[in-house]
């Protein structure tokens, strides 16, 4: 019998193994090998403030208890990537809520820990008042490029014997990881400027060295965090962008134009390579989510966007002025063409971004995610989550000051280089096909960020 399971992992890590017996066991958690000592990106990670150490972390391990049993199969997974960042976090929630068992990968470079304590009381919560039994929830503090990713994702599998049709026996993997959602990534403009190779290091080679291990453990079903950016200078047109105004096939609207970051390349290369690797292999089922302005937060107030690097986006700098860590909203262009001279953005509640993870979870598992099917190339398409309507620079500032009763000093500033005047999604698709509909406006994101920073910072007086 032919014992060797037939994977090359990736080109660091070789899994192919004579000796099934030397797999990590069960309890992923208290597996010493699975921290991420051996990384090979230890030195990008900033010194953690460790909130917690790694066996108060197990505690996270939220196993099933009583009352009734989740929907889920108990030995099923979603695996998230950057699970405890701003979108991640909210992610995990609503997979949580759902019923979903959820192992998060995180290095915690952009997030803290104390957002794995706050998942875990809310759907604690959230289980007592509906009575039903909490699903397993796993936390492995990684760098998800490390060679200790090949041995979380083994510790995930099965070997399982085949037998062709020569009677020659195979050993292939199995996993109980049903789906991966890749959230982790740098996500900073103008950061991406200034250090282009860690940027493309960790959206894209990591992504390459992620795919080859995903493929070797046959985890094909991929949901893949990408940007309105990678529209480029189409955003100029004026009217709502439709995922058709990118694609990655031949077709006359596949060129992108006008890419104004490293950050915007890095999603642009990262949806190419996932359209090619789709291509090549029809096992993969792969979604690309193009988000556009998330905003607002879980209305609990316990979780929020709190991350270790500087917030460039307009609502978390509205909230900072708010509670005076600002002086002033610095407002880039007032002679656009919009209804108020400030520049339209789309913002869409991130629990509806959370939601249409799920949804195209589901789409691909149901299998609709094929060429003949969905008309993508291969099993990759890809699909705006953004509210459908533009909000003002302006408007987005009354938003906060209705909910805070309080007003915002605004400075005006000229444009910025590389900036466009309206950046709407087209919504339809998302809704046709995966049967997502953003249910939160503007003034809903607005309440719950204002909640969630009442509760985290005393404001000024
Ligand atoms: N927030 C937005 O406005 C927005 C808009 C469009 C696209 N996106 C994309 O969505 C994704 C999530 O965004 P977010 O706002 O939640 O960002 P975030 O920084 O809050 O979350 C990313 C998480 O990934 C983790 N991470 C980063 N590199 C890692 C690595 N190598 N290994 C393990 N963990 C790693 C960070 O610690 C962080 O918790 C990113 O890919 C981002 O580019 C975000």
């Amino acid at each position: 019998m032919d014992t060797t399971a037939e994977t090359e992992c990736c080109d660091e890590c070789s899994t192919s193994s004579s000796s099934p017996a030397s797999l990590p066991t069960a309890s992923p958690l208290t597996t010493p090998e699975l921290s991420d000592n051996g990384s090979d990106f230890e030195s990008e990670l900033e010194p953690l403030p460790s909130p917690l150490p790694l066996n108060d972390v197990n505690r996270h391990n939220t196993e099933a208890r009583s009352c009734q049993p989740p929907p889920m199969p108990s030995n099923r997974f979603v695996l998230v990537i950057g699970g405890l960042g701003y979108i991640g976090s909210h992610t995990v929630l609503e997979l949580l809520r759902a019923g979903h068992n959820v192992i998060v990968v995180d290095n915690l470079s952009n997030c803290y820990e104390t957002v794995l304590r706050n998942v875990t009381t809310l759907i604690e919560a959230h289980c007592q008042a509906n009575g039903t039994s909490p699903p397993l929830f796993h936390f492995h503090r990684l760098d998800y490029r490390s060679r200790a990713m090949c041995l979380l994702l083994e510790s995930y599998s099965d070997l399982v014997i085949t037998i062709d049709a020569s009677g020659k026996q195979h050993m292939t993997y199995s996993s109980r990881i049903t789906g991966v959602i890749h959230f982790a990534a740098y996500k900073s403009v103008l950061d991406s400027i200034k250090r282009p190779l860690q940027y493309y290091q960790n959206n894209v080679c990591g992504l390459v060295s992620l795919l080859q291990r995903l493929d070797a453990y046959a985890i094909h079903n991929f949901i893949f965090s990408s940007s309105a950016t990678v529209y480029g200078s189409k955003a100029n047109s004026g009217l709502p962008l439709r995922e058709d105004d990118l694609t990655h096939d031949s077709s006359p609207c596949s060129s992108t134009v006008g890419l104004s970051c490293p950050y915007a390349r890095t999603k642009y290369f990262a949806e190419a390579i996932l359209a090619d690797a789709a291509a090549a292999n029809p096992r993969w089922r792969i979604v690309a989510l193009r988000y556009f302005n998330p905003v607002g937060c879980d209305p609990s107030g316990l979780l929020g966007e709190s991350p270790r690097a500087e917030a460039t986006n307009l609502y978390p700098i509205l909230s900072q002025v708010l509670t005076g860590a600002r002086p002033a909203l610095d407002v880039f262009g007032t002679d656009w063409k919009t209804r108020d001279g400030t520049a339209i953005r789309d913002y869409v509640h991130v629990l509806d971004v959370a939601r249409g993870h799920i949804a195209a979870l589901g789409w691909n598992t149901a299998d609709n995610n094929t060429s003949e099917k969905s008309g993508g190339a291969g099993g990759f398409r890809a699909f705006n989550l953004g509210s459908g309507s533009g909000t003002t620079v302006l408007e987005a500032v009354h938003s906060l000051e209705e909910v805070a009763k309080k007003s915002i000093p605004v400075r005006w500033a000229g444009r910025r280089p590389g900036d466009v005047g309206a950046c709407v999604a087209s919504t339809e698709r998302a809704q046709r096909e995966l049967g997502w509909v953003p249910r939160e406006g503007i003034a809903q994101c607005a309440a719950d960020l204002w909640n969630f920073v009442r509760k985290a910072v005393k404001p000024a007086q």
